[in-house]
């Protein structure tokens, strides 16, 4: 396990970032419901960066691949606003229960859908375009996602995916999650309907445009 960013550094990012959301009164309570269980969520500083990026692309339809109690769907929620959409899927019908329940109370206008099932199975059966998806399902399957994500997502629009470093373990992957995550970064870098970055922040995530 390598540390990806420096603490240090962590912490002032976190401490600039509550300047801007100190009265988000609701993620702090998500927040508080991961920390509870140690349930992974991306955390404030990756949630402004989501949020901002579906500002950014005009973003009107978001699906989430690998949801859990709706707290990535919040910040897509935010930046996408009256625009649109913001699709949730996870194989956890109570996760989504709890997500739909946390995001009821929040009052941006996003319309948001509750899909329970295999998120690459549910993904087959829905209809694009989607402006941006955004992956976090279990790790071994990474490597399933960008095709099914292409025939879904409009060119210029975004694919997303968290835990691109995975604790630094995709350095020398020993297991099935840590190699999924290598495989899906090389298979990422080197498609041709892809320009592909992975900012180092938190455990890491990967921003690819589709670019045909
Ligand atoms: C890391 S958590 C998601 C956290 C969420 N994106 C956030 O940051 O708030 C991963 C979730 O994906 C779900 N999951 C894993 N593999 C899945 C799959 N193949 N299809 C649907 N859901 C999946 C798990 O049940 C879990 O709730």
């Amino acid at each position: 396990m390598v540390p990806i960013l420096s603490p240090n550094i962590e912490q002032y990012l976190n401490q600039l970032n509550n300047q801007q959301a100190s009265n988000d009164a609701l993620g702090q309570v998500m927040e508080e419901r991961a920390a509870r269980d140690d349930f992974p969520i991306i955390g404030p500083v990756v949630g402004s960066l989501l949020e901002l990026l579906a500002r950014t692309a005009r973003a009107s339809r978001v699906l989430e691949l690998g949801s859990g109690f709706g707290y990535s769907a919040l910040f897509f929620g935010r930046g996408v606003g009256q625009r649109g959409t913001v699709t949730l899927t996870d194989t956890d019908s109570a996760l989504l229960d709890e997500a739909r329940q946390f995001l009821t109370q929040e009052p941006n206008g996003c319309v948001f859908e509750y899909l329970q099932g295999d998120a690459l199975e549910l993904a087959a059966s829905l209809e694009g375009p989607f402006d941006i998806i955004f992956n976090d399902i279990d790790k071994e399957f990474y490597p399933e996602v960008p095709e099914r994500a292409l025939s879904l997502l409009r060119p210029g629009g975004l694919l997303i995916t968290d835990n691109a470093l995975w604790n630094g373990d995709v350095l020398d992957p020993q297991d099935a999650a840590a190699r999924g995550v290598a495989d899906y970064n090389r298979m990422m870098y080197s498609h041709s309907s892809f320009q592909t970055s992975i900012i180092p922040l938190r455990d890491g995530l990967s921003i690819s445009l589709r670019v045909q």
